[in-house]
Parts: structure tokens; C-alpha cells; sequence
């Protein structure tokens, strides 16, 4: 933090939540993470979704050899509502699982297989409260009834507030948050609650995506909120609150599968997402925040060594270009066509 006000210098930061898919996009999307970051929580939303440690060991192998050396792919099991205990259990004392993933069935993409009630999975959620091992949820009650902007919301009131007091010890992120609302649960909850915050949710309220027409590339799940629910978000991730911290939620997409009748929900924003994050920070005055939410606060959670090696921005400007060749698969980042005020240099 003694930089010169155009360059900054911080640890090297994780992404604490990241789809990285498999096969051929792994290839082309696998890098751009690896380029920003030392480690991250990968997601097992794969079809099949990875419920098993040994489909979990075989996926780390194949993120490793996609993005080269220096990266560490910190996996996560899907639970589902026949899911094992000793499996689970099983994979986090051998080092293969770091936490695991709770969908609610159909909340999002790749989420079919997502459990359909907590109390399927009770069993799970007090072996790993037992042992230590962080749940990963994605918090949206999938009730058709309840307005798609409620869905979180609803989800705090109906799930998370009885799971939170019923197994106090277990260690929880809820992931991406979108909303004041999860903003106050977070901060009211014990130590071992923590979030993460993407990016566009900083950048982008629900307007973003019908701007002058429908917007395809800025619809994700949990949608984006109203703009008071991002200026919370913003407050949170500038805070210096430790309970906040840097995930992506980086979801590709191949553009036809984004611009269609029934487009998928995800924004691709790897490529540029320490750029982008940096730029809230910037405009909220919190330069010297930035560090802890990207570097520090996610490897406390977790329970693991901050990184040694540190990266460098510097205040010369990122052209985003429109369209980005993920190995064949063509993917329109976030910011596309933008230029951000800082950029990565390594
Ligand atoms: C994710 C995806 O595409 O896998 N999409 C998204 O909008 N975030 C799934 C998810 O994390 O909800
Ligand atoms: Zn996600």
C-alpha cells in the first residue's frame, strides 16, 4: 500500500466462488482465472454434478491441467438429498473437498439434482458442523409464487435464519448476495457466517439488464436487485467487514446460449474481475480496503495461509473487448466494450 496512487500492489487474491465447466471451455476459461488468482472455490454444478470424491480428484486434475502451474482448484462437493455423510466427511479429511454446495433444487443453472428440503440433508449438515467443513449456499427459495426479487430474501426468513440456529457452529457462506437484507443477516449472524460478493452485483442494479431492450449478458442468478440493495452490497464489500469477501460467481456462457428465446443465467467476468472489483472500491474511496476483501478476509474463513506472492494494478486502463474465444466458445464478458480504469499487470 506505499505504491505511487496509480499502482497498487496486494497480496495475490483468491476466487472464492467460480464455474469453470469442463471440457473444452475449461480449456479457454481456466486461464483467466488462473491469471488473477492463486486459488478458487470451484463449483460443482456439472452435468453430472460432482458428488463424489473421486469425480471431484478427477475434475481437479483436469482444472489443473488447463490452467497451468501455480493454481490450486479448491473443490466442492454438490449435496443432493440422498447424498452420503461419510462421503462428504470422507473428502474433506483427504483434502479433496474444501466445503460443499447447497442448491436448492432448480434455483439455477445446473441445479436439477439441488436438495428439494434441508431436513433431506440434516444428517449431512450436522456431520460437517461437526468436523469443521464450510456449507456453500446458494440462497433463493425456488418457490414459483414468490417474486423472483423476494426469492432471497424469503430464503433468509423460511431457511437460512433456522439452519443458522439450529446447527450454530456450522460454517456458512452465502454465496453472492444480493441484497440488504442479506447484508443485515451476515452482519447480525456468529463469525462462522460470511459472504461473498460478486462484481456485477457492485456494478449493476436490475435496470442494467432492460436498459433500451432486454440485456441478456447482465442477467445472472440471484438476479440483481434494486439500487438500494447494491449501494448496501457496496458498503459491505468496502467496510473492511472480514466477514465479506471476493467471489466472482463467474459463469460462462456461450453467447448463443445467452441471446436465445430462454437465455441462461450467469456473467462471464474472469478475465477482468480485479479490475472491476477495483473500480468499486476506487469510486467508494476504499483503496485501502480492497486488499483484505480480495486477499485476506476469504483465506480466514477458510482457514488457510494468506498467498505470498503479490500482484500489481495500475492505473492505465483495461479495454474490454466484446467478445472473448473461450477455446471455440464464444463468450461475452462482463464490462464488454467498456474501458476500466485500472488494469491487472500480474
Ligand atoms: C451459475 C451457472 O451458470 O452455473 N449461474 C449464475 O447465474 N450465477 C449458477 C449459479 O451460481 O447460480
Ligand atoms: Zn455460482
Amino acid at each position: 500500500m506505499t505504491d505511487a496512487p496509480n499502482r497498487l500492489t496486494i497480496r495475490r487474491p483468491d476466487d472464492w466462488h467460480v464455474h469453470l465447466r469442463d471440457g473444452a471451455v475449461l480449456e479457454g476459461v481456466a486461464r483467466h482465472t488462473a491469471r488473477q488468482f492463486a486459488r478458487a472455490i470451484v463449483m460443482p454444478n456439472l452435468s453430472p454434478p460432482i458428488t463424489t470424491v473421486a469425480a471431484a480428484a478427477a475434475y481437479r486434475e483436469r482444472i489443473v491441467a488447463a490452467a497451468g502451474p501455480g493454481f490450486t482448484p479448491l473443490m466442492t462437493a454438490y449435496l443432493t438429498d440422498t447424498i452420503d455423510a461419510d462421503e462428504i466427511a470422507r473428502g474433506f479429511a483427504e483434502g479433496v473437498f474444501t466445503a460443499a454446495k447447497l442448491y436448492p433444487a432448480h434455483a439455477t443453472t445446473g441445479s436439477a439434482h439441488g436438495v428439494t428440503d434441508v431436513a433431506n440433508i440434516r444428517p449431512v449438515l450436522e456431520r460437517m458442523e461437526a468436523i469443521g467443513m464450510p456449507l456453500l449456499i446458494h440462497g433463493e427459495v425456488t418457490d414459483s409464487h414468490v417474486d423472483i426479487f423476494d426469492r432471497e430474501a424469503v430464503f433468509i426468513e423460511r431457511t437460512l435464519s433456522g439452519l443458522v440456529r439450529d446447527l450454530p457452529g456450522l460454517r456458512i457462506v452465502f454465496e453472492h448476495i444480493t441484497t440488504r437484507d442479506a447484508v443485515e443477516f451476515v452482519e447480525g449472524a456468529g463469525p462462522n457466517v460470511a459472504a461473498t460478493i460478486t462484481p456485477q452485483h457492485l456494478h449493476i442494479n436490475r435496470n442494467a439488464m432492460f436498459a433500451g431492450g432486454i440485456r441478456p449478458h447482465m442477467y445472472c442468478l440471484p438476479v440483481a436487485k434494486r439500487e438500494v440493495h447494491r449501494l448496501a452490497l457496496r458498503k459491505a464489500a468496502t467496510s473492511g467487514n472480514a466477514k465479506f469477501f471476493l467471489g466472482t460467481d463467474s459463469a460462462p456462457h456461450a453467447v448463443g446460449a445467452k441471446e436465445s428465446s430462454c437465455g441462461c443465467a450467469g456473467i462471464y467476468n474472469a478475465p477482468y474481475a480485479l479490475e472491476s472489483y477495483l473500480a468499486v472500491f476506487e469510486e467508494e474511496g476504499a483503496i485501502d480496503k480492497f486488499e483484505g476483501f480480495a486477499s485476506l478476509n476469504g483465506p480466514a474463513f477458510y482457514r488457510l495461509p494468506v498467498n505470498e506472492d503479490t500482484v500489481v494494478l495500475e492505473r492505465s486502463g483495461a479495454q474490454v473487448p466484446e467478445l472473448i474465444d473461450a477455446n471455440g466458445t464464444p463468450i461475452v464478458p462482463f464490462h464488454a466494450g467498456e474501458t476500466l480504469a485500472w488494469r491487472f499487470l500480474g
